[in-house]
């Protein structure tokens, strides 16, 4: 095998660094396919903690090639930043590269996402303000400015100055604000691009290349499945296709090439900005989720809604994303509970519903069925091995296995590594 994707398979927040870290020391290759800034994956290596939002989660480990693919939003001011910390973690950096179809999101992106996000009143979306709605709605509008147009300066100002044309007009004349400058614009833009020169290339190339010498190539999504632009809970998403079917287009491979597609569900749920979510709780349990999981965002800080898990929702996605196998992380975060729910079904307006219904509003009232499990009241931080977890817990690991329809192929039961349970072997 040597293509593997791993998809987030609830609003996010899932644990995919984690999982993508500790496979990472397997892998050759790990590419982000989508998504922006917006993402933040922290990884915990010995007391050190790392947040990622572009550079793909695998580059701490120093034989990865990490890819940050076609499909990705480039804020390149971002993207120097975080190299910089990494350059002064002694991380070497020629292992980043870009690819040059990649869109960058530019200061006007920034602008009006807060405009509009500010316009939109109560039926705000809660975006993460990185600039990611505005830098895809360009590039679908096809005037997006792309790695490859930042390198060629004159070709850039001529693309720049047409589309800030437009721009300046919607932040003036509809928003009132103030006019975007071109020169700093462009003085700054040039200047990312003098610096990320080196590591602008042909990425889909150097990835077919190494898909025929059968190298192991991790395809790594941001955000989740329920968050994506079609299947998400519309118009509460992002602005990206974040499903196993776009990591091919995204990364520059063909979709039979991936050869295994893993789903990472955690052993809850949560969610960071707005939108219907039927599991949440406004309880104490779900401050206790928020407390044991510490359930706040890695790129705003938000405090993140917590809920049950949702195995409608969850269902909806291993089918749509074909999973091959699931990860169930934070299993720790339940150990202290004495009692837990899963959610089978919804009920909306008297009826019994198996998957989430495209209307939004609909999905708002639409109440859970819950099923109840015991608690397993026992740290299982410490289990290296499925015998090590509670009975409990294994039973309600299975019950969740069983709506999924999907395998379980890991258990997380704590942030460092090495704190995983193996069920099967991820062969890569
Ligand atoms: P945007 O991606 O900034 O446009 O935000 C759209 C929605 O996606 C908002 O509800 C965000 O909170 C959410 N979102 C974006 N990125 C992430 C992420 O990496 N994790 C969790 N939620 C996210």
């Amino acid at each position: 095998m040597s293509v593997m994707a791993i998809v987030g398979a609830q609003w996010g927040d899932e644990g995919k660094g984690k999982v993508i870290d500790e496979l990472a020391s397997r892998a050759d290759y790990v590419v982000r396919y989508q998504g922006g800034g917006n993402a933040g994956h922290r990884v915990v290596h010995g007391d050190d903690e790392f947040a990622f939002h572009l550079v793909p989660a695998g580059v701490l480990h120093p034989n990865v090639i990490c890819v940050i693919g076609n499909g990705v939003v480039v804020d390149p001011r971002g993207l120097l930043h975080e190299m910089e910390n990494l350059r002064q973690l002694g991380v070497d950096l020629d292992r980043i590269v870009i690819s040059e179809r990649a869109h960058v999101v530019m200061p006007y992106h920034f602008v009006l996402d807060r405009l509009e996000e500010e316009s939109r009143g109560v039926e705000h979306l809660g975006t993460v303000m990185r600039g990611i709605g505005p830098a895809y709605v360009d590039k679908y509008s096809r005037v997006g400015i792309r790695m490859a147009d930042l390198l060629d300066v004159d070709h850039f100002r001529s693309k720049l100055s047409a589309v800030l044309a437009q721009k300046n007009r919607m932040i003036t004349q509809i928003y009132g604000q103030s006019a975007l400058s071109l020169e700093e614009i462009h003085t700054e833009y040039v200047g990312y691009a003098q610096r990320l020169r080196a590591h602008i290339r042909d990425t889909e190339s150097i990835l077919q290349k190494a898909l025929g010498e059968r190298r192991a190539i991790l395809l790594e999504g941001a955000q989740g499945a329920l968050l994506d632009i079609d299947f998400g809970t519309y118009p509460f998403v992002t602005s990206s296709s974040t499903v196993a079917g776009n990591a091919s287009t995204g990364a520059g491979l063909p979709p039979r090439s991936i050869d295994h597609v893993l789903g990472i569900y955690k052993a809850y749920i949560t969610r960071v900005g707005s939108g219907p979510m039927p599991t949440e709780l406004f309880n104490g349990e779900g401050d206790a989720l928020r407390a044991a999981g510490r359930e706040f965002g890695t790129t705003t800080g938000r405090p993140r809604r917590c809920g049950w898990f949702d195995a409608v929702a969850g269902r909806f996605v291993a089918r749509l994303n074909g999973f091959d196998s699931v990860a169930i992380m934070k299993l720790d975060v339940l150990d202290s509970f004495s009692a837990i729910k899963i959610c089978t079904s919804y009920r909306l307006n008297g009826r019994e519903l198996h998957a989430p219904p495209a209307n939004h509003n609909d999905l708002a009232a639409c109440e859970p069925v819950y099923e109840e499990w015991p608690g397993w009241q026992a740290p299982t931080t410490d289990a290296t091995c499925w015998d090590d977890l509670p009975e409990k817990a294994r039973r309600y690991l299975r019950r969740i296995e069983a709506l999924l329809g999907t395998p379980l192929a890991l258990v997380s039961v704590g942030p460092g590594r090495g704190k995983t349970v193996h069920l099967r072997e991820l062969v890569l």
